[in-house]
């Protein structure tokens, strides 16, 4: 089969051709159509991943057809079009993952291949109102944002919700499930084009956090924040304390811009706030995550569409920032 392949870190993504996997006896082999690309793919090549392991396939989400079957896995899943649940060996604890979970796309090969092997209890029927390149770009932003806005931080339709870095796959996600669940939404970004993008999809504002008064221009259009959805941490987190209301929850899944060293506990202890962790998802949030996108008929804004062969340009196109959704690779 054709592959990507990544050879080592800091190397280019490379295309060559893999053996074809063979599902074990509680897998499912799927042709794919379609993968897209994740930040997570990006801090692997640059080597900033734990449990590096190369050559590696990379890619978490994947959307395809079932093409053969384990020994213990019904035959009629066969002819199936399906996405794929990243997110492989949760467990049972809905709280946090099991010692053995792991992501798609590392350890085991990922989705940017002609063929990839999953747990069958990984295989979710494609919703029916996406197009193929549409369902592969939903599973680990889509899980992602469902149980840091849902699970987690327990958005509801009467919450002023701010997501940071709006032109991200996930945050993108967290803005379109926080306006289908009827909340009041806003955004920081880098690029005012991406901010405009945004109230597009109907944000009420938005601040570029390059600009150095960008928090204060926020308290300003939206008084404050009830739930606040973060992935960049490092030291613009701070800011997000003085936006939150008194009892608010602010939580982050991601830590793009490094720790957070500056924390000033009387705030968050004065204002009742929950600072809260969130990865990936549960079976159970998965589930729930493609319910809500079926019933209100969301589409993952896609961001630009490469063909397999050119791989490594969607990597860098990332890598520069210049995405607003999900960059996704056209496969069969
Ligand atoms: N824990 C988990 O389960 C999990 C799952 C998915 C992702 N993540 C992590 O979350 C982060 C985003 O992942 P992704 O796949 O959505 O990446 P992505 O599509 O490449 O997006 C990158 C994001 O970073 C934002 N950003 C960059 N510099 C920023 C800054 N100084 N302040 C605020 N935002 C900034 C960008 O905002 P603009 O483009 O609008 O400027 C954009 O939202 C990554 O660190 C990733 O590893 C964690």
């Amino acid at each position: 089969m054709r592959a990507i392949i990544l050879k080592d870190k800091l190397q280019a993504l490379e295309e060559v051709e893999f053996e074809k996997p063979k599902p074990t006896a509680d897998e499912v082999l799927v042709k794919l159509y379609a993968a897209a690309f994740n930040h997570r793919d990006l801090w692997i090549q640059k080597g900033q991943y734990a449990g590096l392991k190369f050559p590696i396939i990379l890619g978490s989400d994947g959307c395809g057809n079932i093409e053969a079957v384990g020994s213990n896995i019904p035959n009629h899943l066969i002819g199936k079009d399906v996405i794929i649940n990243p997110s492989i060996a949760w467990g049972n604890n809905e709280k946090a993952q099991s010692k053995t979970y792991k992501i798609l796309g590392l350890p085991d090969n990922g989705t940017f291949a002609e063929y990839v092997t999953v747990p069958a209890t990984n295989i979710h029927e494609k919703p029916a109102h996406l197009s193929y390149e549409e369902a592969a770009a939903l599973p680990l932003g889509g899980l992602t944002a469902f149980r840091a806005l849902f699970s987690r931080a327990k958005c509801q339709a009467e919450d002023k919700v701010l997501v940071t870095g709006a032109g991200g796959g996930v945050a993108l996600f967290a803005i379109q499930f926080a306006l289908a669940a009827g909340a009041q939404v806003y955004v920081t970004s880098g690029s005012q084009e991406k901010i405009s993008k945004a109230i597009e999809l109907g944000v009420k504002g938005g601040e570029n956090y390059k600009n150095e008064d960008w928090y204060k221009n926020l308290k300003i259009a939206a008084t404050g924040f009830d739930v606040i959805v973060d992935s960049a941490a490092g030291e613009g987190f701070e800011k997000l304390v003085d936006l939150a209301n008194p009892g608010a929850t602010i939580v982050f899944y991601g830590g793009t811009t490094g720790n957070i060293n500056n924390l000033n506990p009387q705030k968050i202890f004065w204002k009742q706030l929950n600072i809260l962790g969130s990865t990936m998802g549960s079976n159970s949030d998965f589930n729930s995550m493609l319910q809500f996108v079926s019933k209100h008929k969301i589409k993952p804004v896609i961001d630009k569409v490469f063909s397999l062969e050119r791989a490594q340009q969607g990597l860098e196109r990332m890598a520069q920032k210049e995405q607003f959704g999900k960059i996704v690779l056209k496969i069969a």
